[in-house]
């Protein structure tokens, strides 16, 4: 494939033709303009020779204007020459000048002219200073040679000048038609660039998640089928309603699924209390069986796991949904001192450290859910890692600019634990550790998932750093409120 673009190559290719067709044209004229001026001094060299013949049978002068020698013969045409050879040696020799005066014929001239083959037939000879000759010998009765030449200068003259004027013309007509082709091509490749502008918008959108809006086609007078280009637009408009009907009919599944996800977590809400309630009821009979109160304990605390569980799917359902959250300003200080105090009393086996700075870090955003980014993150540093493990939990200001009064903030929890599994993505739903499923009461692997979805919908970001002895969760938050979601709301119509 060349380099260059479309266009320089057509126009470069025209040009190419044109050069060809002009060269070719140009060099047949000249040859036929020669070979018919070549033609016509032949036709006068013959009557030249036959007066010349004339003169030489029948010696005098002849009538006519011009020249009237007695030896050329008459109405010779100015630098004819004449020469008579007989047995090899040159026995006269003649030319006329402009003005009729006779001159001498150099001898190498003469040399040159006796050597002239007597075949009937015309010939070019170069006479040195004289220039070139049309020349034409032929033997009389007595075996003279009798050799007479017309000047061949103006013939080649005439066809110089012809290939002069020739290769001005084309090489005028050659940067006129240049620009003309330039121009035309551009005009004629324009629907093309618009049809590449319009894939160029179709390639910036964001076609990854959430309802599309694919509007974006080729303009309908670059779709004419009849024409390369419109075919190409046509073809682009096409796809782009394939694609479209694709990203729809994605769109309309993604909604199910979450409608369904939500709705059956929604609904058993209901039935999980009443089973709490009832077994709860239950516990209070003392005359209850040990086995029975036992199996009423287990039944009671695995109710209460698919009640986090079935919270965690609704709330995670909730925000895959784009469910507008709250924007208002946040005191992050106040609600990280509320959480660690929270979770220093579920956890009496673990150290809580606080890190503060002295003046509140405040962000925008939902309270309720950035107050459960931190417990999960702290439950996280609490049920898996040992007891006597020490908790860090650091709260920075980064001061951005135009933040309007509002500090972003960067959250850390650190812990002297012994470490994610290096393999695990923590952030994906459902992802444990080993050994977590099983053995750790409340585990339901969406405690990450739901800290990313929380902090990405505020605009934020959660990274992890993990090695044996010291795991680091860091939450940044803008201060600033991030782009109001523009996402068609409410997808789900629920009621708390
Ligand atoms: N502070 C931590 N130290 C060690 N492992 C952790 C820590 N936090 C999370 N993990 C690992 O990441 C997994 C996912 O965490 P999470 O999404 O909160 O689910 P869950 O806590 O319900 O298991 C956990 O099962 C655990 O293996
Ligand atoms: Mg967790």
């Amino acid at each position: 494939m060349s380099r260059h673009s479309l266009r320089m190559r057509l126009v470069v290719a025209v040009m190419l033709l044109l050069a060809t067709v002009c060269t070719v044209v140009g060099i047949a004229t000249a040859v036929a303009l020669r070979h018919f001026m070549i033609q016509q001094l032949d036709t006068d060299l013959s009557s030249a020779g036959g007066r010349f013949v004339a003169m030489q049978d029948h010696g005098g002068p002849g009538p006519g204007p011009g020249y009237s020698g007695n030896f050329l013969g008459p109405a010779q045409a100015p630098r004819t020459i004449g020469v008579t050879v007989v047995g090899g040696t040159v026995t006269g020799a003649e030319m006329t000048d402009r003005g009729g005066v006779v001159r001498d014929v150099p001898a190498d001239a003469r040399t040159a002219l006796a050597a002239v083959p007597t075949d009937g037939h015309p010939h070019s000879v170069d006479l040195g200073p004289l220039g070139t000759y049309r020349v034409l010998a032929s033997v009389d009765r007595e075996g003279t040679v009798l050799v007479v030449g017309l000047p061949q200068a103006d013939v080649d003259h005439l066809t110089v000048l012809l290939v002069a004027a020739e290769g001005i013309v084309i090489v005028l007509a050659l940067t006129g038609a240049g620009i003309v082709g330039a121009i035309a091509v551009r005009r004629e490749l324009r629907p093309l660039e618009q049809v590449a502008e319009t894939a160029g918008r179709v390639s910036a959108l964001r076609l990854d998640s959430g309802e599309v809006d694919l509007s974006e086609r080729v303009p309908a007078e670059h779709t004419d089928p009849r024409t390369e280009v419109g075919q190409v637009g046509a073809a682009l408009n096409r796809m782009l309603d394939n694609v479209s009907t694709a990203l729809d009919a994605r769109h309309a599944s993604e909604v199910r699924l979450r409608r369904f996800v939500a709705d059956a977590s929604h609904e058993l809400r209901t039935p999980l209390a009443a089973i709490r309630g009832y077994a709860e009821l239950t516990a209070r009979d003392r005359a209850l069986p040990p086995e029975a109160a036992h199996s009423l304990s287990r039944i009671t605390s695995q109710a209460e796991r698919m009640t986090t569980l079935v919270e965690d799917l609704l709330l995670l359902a909730r925000l895959d949904a784009g469910r507008p959250l709250e924007r208002a300003p946040v005191d992050l200080s106040r609600l990280v001192v509320d959480a660690v105090s929270d979770a220093g009393a579920a956890g009496p086996g673990h150290r809580f450290r606080l890190d503060l700075p002295d003046e509140p870090v405040v962000v925008v955003g939902d309270a309720a859910r950035l107050t459960q980014v931190v417990t999960n993150l702290l439950a996280n540093a609490r049920t898996h890692t040992p007891p006597g493990t020490e908790v860090v939990v650091g709260l920075t200001p980064v001061p951005t600019v135009g933040s309007a009064g509002c500090a972003s903030g960067r959250l850390t929890v650190t812990d002297t634990g012994p470490g994610v599994p290096p393999e695990l993505n923590v952030f994906e739903r459902f992802a444990r550790g080993d050994g977590s499923r099983s053995r750790i009461h409340g585990s339901t692997g969406l405690g990450l998932a739901i800290v990313q979805a929380v902090v990405e919908a505020h605009g934020g970001r959660v990274h992890l750093d993990s090695r044996p002895g010291r795991t680091v969760f860091t939450v940044e938050l803008p201060g600033v409120s991030p782009e109001p979601d523009t996402r068609p709301l409410p997808l789900l119509a629920l009621q708390e």
